[in-house]
């Protein structure tokens, strides 16, 4: 089989006998944890609070110590560019805020992995013809402000700044302030200019690799995501003296939707996933039916057909449940985005990569969003997926063993350096 990218001929950085710094990799990893930790070895740090901007801090130390060009556009993304070779860059990167129970590799790794790979190029004396440039993008996991990938969708020009800015948060804040408030409110324009290619190394967050014995995950795309907010309105009462056959009640339907959820989850199998992560019940105490319920439907597919019927189903079953219970319904959208392919050359240029690292691989969707994603839009692009032990991720005791995090970075290293040293315009579909 012919190969998308002729590495072979290329002298990777792994040829010459480097391999990435396993202790400075970790350590990296380590001290950003310590930045809003966390009960069981994770991380909070929310997009845009204080431990959001006290690691954004650390990571510039880094960028700088490296002698990288750094720029911070106006929605708070950094970007630091080693500037050697010429033409446009070859870009990773990821995003280094957290959910409330972040683990210490989801986005992080990413980051610190592109670093690692710059440090050790710059250490070896090996210079790419294209420059390096690592991402740090803000608001990645959109468990604050949504849409997820926000930082991303306007560097790739999807959404305008004015509306990112104008963005509220859970909590009420909003996203131009508090990207002001802590400091992140750069001057350098976005949209940003499209790099060369882009490739981002992440965990897998699930449990596929480990389950089939598989060392790499070479990303064909990313699955579409449906997320919106619902509303209950009912009628408050007492919990003792209210006939069930009058209630109102915004907290069983909520449950009628939860559970209603992993109904249709089931119906449909394949890869249709369905959650609710977030109930508020007002006033939510023990003896009151309540008045009011807030809960958040996340659903996702790689279909984006099959996710298009399932969201048309939810909708009905959710306009059944309001007419039998006598509430109202309202819902809004917070993100939605249709299923991402991912550069089948690049993708393919994994899996030679993972066979030349003698490393097993498999190409497989993310189940998770990812920065990856919104860059696909403007150049090719692909990710790397390195094994979660028991799948476990958005949980502090995410895990991923040492051994897979130093080959997927050296992974990375050389697929970066491939990918510098080749002409993508000249590929046409060879793999
Ligand atoms: C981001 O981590 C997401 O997929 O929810
Ligand atoms: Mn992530
Ligand atoms: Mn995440």
């Amino acid at each position: 089989m012919a190969s998308a990218v002729p590495f072979l001929e290329l002298n990777l950085p792994s040829m010459q006998g480097y391999s990435i710094s396993q202790n400075r990799l970790l350590g990296r990893l380590d001290e950003l944890a310590t930045i809003g930790p966390i009960e069981g070895g994770g991380s909070c740090r929310l997009a845009l609070t204080d431990a959001d901007r006290d690691g954004r801090d650390l990571v510039l130390t880094w960028m700088k110590d490296l002698g990288l060009d750094i720029s911070i556009d106006g929605v708070g993304n950094i970007v630091g560019t080693w500037n050697v070779g010429t033409g446009l860059p070859v870009m990773t990167g990821s995003h280094i805020d957290t959910v409330r129970t972040g683990g210490r590799y989801d986005g992080n790794l990413g980051v610190i992995a592109g670093l690692e790979v710059i440090e050790t190029l710059m250490s070896a004396g090996m210079t790419p013809a294209r420059p390096f440039a690592v991402g740090v993008f803000t608001n990645e996991e959109g468990a604050r402000f949504q849409p997820d990938m926000l930082g991303a969708l306007v560097y790739v020009g999807g959404l305008s700044l004015e509306t990112a800015l104008d963005t509220v948060a859970i909590d009420g804040a909003v996203f131009g302030e508090e990207l002001q408030r802590i400091g992140y409110a750069g001057s350098s324009p976005c949209p940003s200019a499209a790099p060369y290619a882009f490739v981002e190394l992440h965990i897998e967050q699930g449990p596929r690799l480990e389950a089939e014995g598989v060392q790499i995950g070479a990303v064909t795309g990313v699955q579409g995501i449906s997320w919106q907010e619902v509303t209950i309105s009912g009628q408050s009462n007492h919990a003792g003296t209210t006939p069930m056959s009058l209630r109102h009640d915004p907290a069983y339907i909520a449950a009628e939707i939860a559970v209603y959820l992993r109904q249709i989850a089931r119906e449909y199998g394949g890869n249709q996933v369905c959650t609710v992560g977030k109930i508020d019940l007002q006033p939510n105490l023990i003896n009151v039916v309540p008045k009011s319920a807030t809960l958040t439907l996340d659903v996702r597919n790689t279909d984006e057909k099959l996710l298009c019927e399932v969201e048309a189903k939810i909708d009905q079953k959710i306009a059944e449940l309001a007419v039998a219970e006598g509430v109202t319904i309202s819902s809004r959208v917070l993100a939605r985005f249709e299923p991402v392919e991912f550069d089948d050359q690049l993708t393919g240029l994994i899996v030679e990569m993972a066979n030349y690292h003698n490393r097993s691989v498999m190409m497989m969707p993310s189940g998770a969003g990812h920065d990856a994603q919104m860059l696909a839009r403007v150049c090719p692009t692909t990710m790397i997926f390195t094994p979660s032990v028991q799948g476990i991720s958005h949980n502090p005791t995410e895990f991923t063993n040492t051994d897979d995090l130093v080959a997927g970075t050296n992974i990375l290293m050389d697929t970066m350096w491939a990918l510098a040293h080749s002409d993508l315009s000249s590929q046409t579909g060879m793999i």
